[in-house]
């Protein structure tokens, strides 16, 4: 019997006349929200490439990569320096992130590591005030906040290593939107009104980002950034050192030393992104990668995959009570360890194998009660085998060489601490809170993190972002990820289950109302579209259900066994734009 993912939605694509006809429709262009065949909603077609990204520019600017026959690194690296322009928010040189990347020809997929680092003078109680509380001010909207930014070096080593163009060509469209300008969309001035009070705070970031009289740019306004271009112009010319030595490092120490940042030019010099070998585990026959440490991601999302992959879910029903129940059980188990297991592997020790193995799944699914919830109090991390030897962005594309490439990278909040680089132009992550200030005491998102996860000079902070490659048969399947904080790994796990699980296409799956459940606290959060028996019933199981905003904007593709591309964009947000080619 084919897996139940291939069984439904092939029959749409099996249709040459509506491919020719999406394709027609759709081929290079852009579309923020899904449309609908007859009652389903269906993703955007290509064979040639397929970019989903947060933002139209950047899928644009991705795509025209492809279409020069660029790689899918190539285009991976475009996109993330345009975003870095387009939108502030998230897209990013101040902050750091995960990219994989997985190539059919040579059957290899890598990791790439650019988190941020925290500075050599970081110590284990910076964020505690005097009477040993965390100031949650210092940890998130100060320059203390700050980690060392990963994002440059990580973008260049994609390019260098894996890529086939240019620094100049790769950074062009960046520099051009960022020195003429470009239009912005009401998302954009959203942001920047909404969060007015907070960012002009600082007044580099209202400079660089308010018109004069303090007003937001407005939709349909054109919205240039100079020395942003300029910091852009070093990297393309410089590399690596265009923003890790010379100008660049001057202006972010500069900074550092007048407002008491602890992130010298020794730091900026140190800093290195890394390959790692991504997490791997098997879910009904199909190859999961994705993030290792310093990620939480890969780790749980194996971890929780393992823990249902003997219920069946297909028959107990998409989003049906009993299946959300499962998945919370299981999602409670694995947020557990993560409070007390996870940290950066390169400083702790992390028990990856013993996490992922078979016999622990095994052994913790025990602890699932299917007709009753357990409550968070009584659940503890487990003892995983110490085995002998012992606003966040998303994106996703795909090329016609058999590559893929999952990107997700972030200043931790929108618009990180808020704090811009005078003269460089640019916004300062604020991933320092990402580490565990104190034993016990929740991050922004509510993560409780052990001594794993303290503060250390060099270290990396933990994360859960989780860009995520599913490989069938020795072929890249599924490329998935979302920006979340605590909710990026269940968000990524629905993702992959709605296809696999529920044959549902990768449109639908993205569309899909979610579920989240982190452990601590003991709430089970739902979005809007659960149906109300369905809440009944999951109370009457014993959980606390919390309706709360959309989770997550998982920007995703899935390549079918004829290697037609499916580009899903998430409809939580308003510039969500999948773009494909069609040869
Ligand atoms: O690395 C992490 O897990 C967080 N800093 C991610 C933050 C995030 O996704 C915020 N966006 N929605």
């Amino acid at each position: 019997m084919p897996p139940v993912h291939r069984r439904r939605w092939r029959i749409s694509l099996t249709c040459p006349p509506l491919i020719a006809l999406l394709a027609l429709l759709f081929a290079v262009q852009g579309r923020a929200a899904p449309i609908l065949e007859g009652d389903r909603a269906i993703p955007l077609l290509g064979n040639a490439g397929m970019v989903v990204t947060s933002h139209p520019l950047a899928s644009e600017a991705a795509l025209k990569v492809l279409k020069e026959d660029g790689n899918a690194m190539d285009a991976a690296v475009t996109a993330g320096f345009v975003l870095a322009v387009v939108q502030p928010r998230s897209g990013n040189i101040g902050g750091g992130g995960f990219m994989m990347l997985s190539s059919d020809r040579e059957n290899r997929v890598v990791a790439i590591d650019y988190r941020e680092k925290a500075p050599a003078a970081a110590t284990a109680d910076m964020f505690l005030d005097q009477s040993g509380a965390v100031d949650t001010r210092l940890s998130r909207f100060s320059l203390q906040s700050a980690g060392v930014p990963g994002t440059v070096a990580g973008l260049l080593l994609a390019l260098e290593r894996y890529g086939t163009i240019d620094r100049e060509r790769a950074l062009a469209p960046a520099i051009a939107l960022a020195k003429n300008g470009f239009i912005v969309p009401p998302r954009f001035t959203q942001g920047f009104e909404h969060l007015r009070k907070h960012l002009q705070r600082d007044k580099t970031t209202q400079a660089l980002f308010y018109k004069a009289d303090g007003s937001a740019y407005q939709p349909g306004e054109k919205f240039m950034q100079p020395d942003l271009a300029r910091t852009l112009q070093r990297i393309a010319e410089q590399g690596h050192k265009g923003f890790y030595a010379g100008e660049t490092a001057r202006m972010i120490t500069d900074q550092m030393q007048a407002g008491g940042g602890l992130i010298t030019r020794q730091d900026l010099a140190n800093y290195q992104a890394l390959v790692r070998e991504p997490i791997k585990g098997r879910y009904r026959g199909y190859d999961i990668y994705s993030m290792p440490p310093p990620s939480s991601g890969g780790v749980h999302i194996v971890q929780i995959l393992k823990l249902m992959e003997p219920f069946p879910v297909a028959r107990f029903g998409h989003n049906s009570a009993r299946t959300i129940h499962l998945m919370a059980e299981a999602m409670k188990l694995a947020y557990a360890d993560r409070a007390t297991h996870l940290g950066d592997s390169d400083f702790v020790k992390v028990p990856l194998k013993g996490l992922l193995s078979d016999r622990y799944a095994n052994q913790r699914r025990l602890l699932i009660n299917p007709n009753r919830a357990t409550p968070s109090s009584a659940i503890q991390a487990g003892e995983a085998p110490a085995y002998e030897s012992s606003e966040t962005t998303h994106y996703s594309i795909a090329d016609k060489f058999g590559n893929v490439v999952s990107n997700t990278y972030t200043l931790n909040f929108s618009y990180g601490s808020g704090i811009s680089v005078a003269e460089a132009g640019f916004l300062l992550n604020n991933q320092m809170d990402d580490f565990s200030a104190k034993p016990g005491a929740a991050n922004a998102y509510g993560l409780i993190g052990s001594d794993n996860n303290r503060i250390e000079a060099g270290k990396r902070m933990l994360s859960s972002m989780s860009p995520t490659i599913v490989r069938y048969k020795g072929k890249n399947l599924l490329v998935t990820g979302t920006p979340g904080g605590s909710r990026i790994i269940t968000t990524t796990l629905q993702v992959i289950m709605n296809v696999l699980d529920h044959g549902l296409n990768i449109q639908e799956a993205v569309n899909a109302p979610r579920i989240h459940h982190q452990w601590l606290p003991d709430t089970l959060r739902i979005e809007t579209g659960i149906s109300p028996d369905t809440i009944e019933r999951l109370e009457a199981l014993g959980h606390r259900l919390e309706a709360k905003a959309a989770m997550g904007a998982s920007q995703s593709i899935y390549i079918d066994d004829e290697g037609i591309m499916q580009g899903a964009a998430d409809p939580r947000r308003g510039t969500s734009s999948a773009m494909g080619l069609w040869r």
